[in-house]
């Protein structure tokens, strides 16, 4: 269970959202009620500087720096509708940035940890391992990547999953550029993070009617 200060973080970053145009408000909303980002929040460093790949209009971004005074967050994404939601959602606000980025051609700035949420199933299982490359190219030894993502299952909350983001794709609220979606199993979303270079540990979220995990990577030595 998120504590208090975790709920009263997440209301302060949805509330930077008041002036945001109506669909990017209803998604923020969306995704501030029903993706336990709380959860994720918690498997984050409190200090340091951390790079969100993916960020969108940049919700998880506002949370780890509402939650923290002692984070610094970049947030990366390749729209820049979105980043451009984000930056005013972040107004002067110290230690808090948006930039438009790639997480597949682009390599992340030094950091003392990444995350990313619910962003790799976008994307074809090679293109996946380099965002997870590239992410442990930022890293140092044993710095921590906290991924929030979807496994593929012999599971009815597999079928959710691909059916709630078909819904969300057709809606327009998730831009992918692609018509399917790539969800590893977990054999090979733990071979995929061995290969780039990662140890794996998988936290499950049973608060959610989906197949989501958290997988918490921690960079091995080179
Ligand atoms: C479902 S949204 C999640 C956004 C945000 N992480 C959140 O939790 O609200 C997926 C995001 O992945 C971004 N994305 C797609 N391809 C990407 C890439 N190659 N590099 C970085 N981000 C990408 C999209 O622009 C979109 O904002």
């Amino acid at each position: 269970m998120p504590g208090a200060s975790t709920t009263a973080a997440l209301n302060r970053a949805v509330h930077r959202y008041s002036h945001a145009p109506l669909a990017a408000r209803a998604f923020v909303h969306g995704r501030a009620f029903l993706s336990d980002l709380a959860l994720v929040e918690r498997y984050v460093p409190r200090k340091g500087y951390v790079v969100e790949l993916g960020c969108g209009h940049g919700l998880f971004a506002c949370l780890l720096r509402e939650s923290s005074e002692n984070r610094r967050v970049l947030g990366l994404d390749p729209d820049a509708r979105k980043i451009e939601i984000a930056r005013q959602a972040a107004g002067d606000t110290d230690g808090l940035r948006f930039e438009v980025g790639d997480a597949v051609s682009g390599l992340p700035p030094r950091c003392d940890a990444v995350a990313i949420v619910d962003v790799l199933y976008l994307l074809p299982f090679a293109e996946q391992e380099r965002v997870l490359r590239n992410a442990a190219a930022a890293l140092v030894e044993g710095a921590p990547l906290v991924v929030k993502a979807q496994e593929r299952r012999a599971d009815p909350r597999y079928a959710l999953t691909y059916a709630q983001e078909l819904v969300s794709v057709g809606l327009g609220f998730t831009k992918g550029g692609r018509s399917r979606f790539f969800f590893p199993s977990r054999d090979e979303a733990a071979a995929m993070f061995d290969r780039a270079g990662f140890r794996l540990d998988v936290v499950e979220m049973p608060k959610r009617p989906y197949s989501d995990v958290l997988y918490l990577a921690r960079r091995k030595p080179v």
